[in-house]
């Protein structure tokens, strides 16, 4: 298939880029490069010895879009364009929904002009609803769309909503939501990997410059949770395992909205992930504990097992994989990609 790939010269964009040229589909990408790098595409490209076809463009911009589509034929859209930064999201919420919710309408109104119905779309695990007590794995069946602590994670709710409803207006619609739990890790070669602007919000790209000496310690966020050492536990899943599961859902498209779990059911605390990096980069990472972040939860770890059923797809590679590759990206690019 020739595959639009919306975002995707972003941190998870390239890795699914990567992975669609060599299941051998087309790819052309569609980004506007607000968050991502020239470089990445170039890498990809590289990587794979296949091309990969370029509009720059912003997808918040409906006229333009669709000028500069009009001309392309492609057979199904994988979306992952949008902003995506949590605290900036707090700060900047108009900007947030107009760029997010308008990207994905007018995405939805250029597929229908095209006459395409395939969609797999990037959503989050930000979507659920706190666990409630009792409740270890949070599988698709779980609350979902209240008590969502920023704009960042409304609009992903809100965009499987638009979705869903669009969805109804026009029943051949093929599509499936892809809620990620936390997407870490490198392509093995360390050609292509986490590039965030500024300081990195997340913890695995900050402990990754910590260990590296760009930035000095990292500020744990919280000692009290209930979990097994008091830190915040996550599911964070390899990107290139990520990567893979949009190629399983575009494979397994049928009419109507499915949603799947995109995650390795296994946690880990912020200790561990400490503990794990510095094993995998042979860095200290020097650290201290501080008040927790508003807004975060004790844990989120997916139930997988609906992907697992239904996709045919499972998370195959270890949290070691994924700091290795980490290291192996970091060590090589200390500064991204703009540092050559
Ligand atoms: N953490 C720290 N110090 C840091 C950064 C994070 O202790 O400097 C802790 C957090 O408190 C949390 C864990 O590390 O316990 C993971 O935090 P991240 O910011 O890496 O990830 P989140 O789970 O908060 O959020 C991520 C994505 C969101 C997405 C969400 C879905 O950033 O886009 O997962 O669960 F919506």
């Amino acid at each position: 298939m020739r595959i639009l790939l919306a975002g995707g010269a972003g941190y998870i964009g390239s890795h699914v880029a990567l992975v669609l040229l060599e299941a051998g589909h087309d790819v052309l990408v569609v980004d506007d490069f607000s968050n991502s790098a020239h470089a990445a595409i170039d890498r990809v490209q590289h990587l794979t010895d296949r091309t990969v076809e370029l509009i720059e463009c912003d997808l918040s911009d409906l006229a333009t879009s669709r000028a500069a589509l009009r001309d392309q034929e492609f057979d199904a859209v994988i979306h992952l364009a949008g902003l995506k930064a949590v605290g900036e999201s707090v700060a900047e919420p108009a900007r947030y929904y107009r760029t997010n919710l308008t990207a994905t309408l007018n995405l939805l109104e250029i597929m229908a002009e095209h006459g395409v119905n395939r969609l797999v779309f990037s959503s989050s695990a930000t979507v659920y609803a706190p666990a409630a007590e009792g409740v270890e794995n949070l599988d698709e069946s779980q609350p979902a769309g209240h008590g969502i602590t920023n704009p960042y994670g409304w609009t992903k709710a809100m965009n499987e909503q638009i979705i869903r409803d669009i969805q109804v207006s026009r029943p051949e619609l093929e599509a499936v939501l892809l809620r990620y739990f936390n997407p870490v890790g490198a392509h093995p070669s360390g050609r292509i990997g986490e590039d965030p602007s500024g300081i990195p919000n997340n913890l695995m790209p900050f402990v990754a410059q910590v260990a590296i000496g760009r930035r000095e310690r990292l500020a744990v966020f919280g000692d009290e949770y209930p979990t097994h050492d008091g830190t915040g536990v996550r599911d964070y899943i390899h990107v290139m395992d990520l990567a893979e599961g949009h190629l399983a859902a575009l494979d397994h498209l049928r009419p109507g909205v499915a949603t799947y779990n995109l995650g390795t059911g296994v946690g880990q605390s912020v200790f561990d992930v400490v503990r794990a990096f510095s094993d995998a980069s042979g860095r200290e990472i020097p650290h201290g504990v501080v008040a927790p972040r508003a807004g975060d939860v004790a844990r989120a770890v997916a139930d997988p097992s609906k992907a697992n059923r239904e996709l045919d797809w499972k998370a195959k590679r270890s949290f070691a994989d994924a700091c290795r590759d980490t290291w192996t990206w970091q060590s090589q690019n200390p500064n991204g990609y703009t540092g050559g």
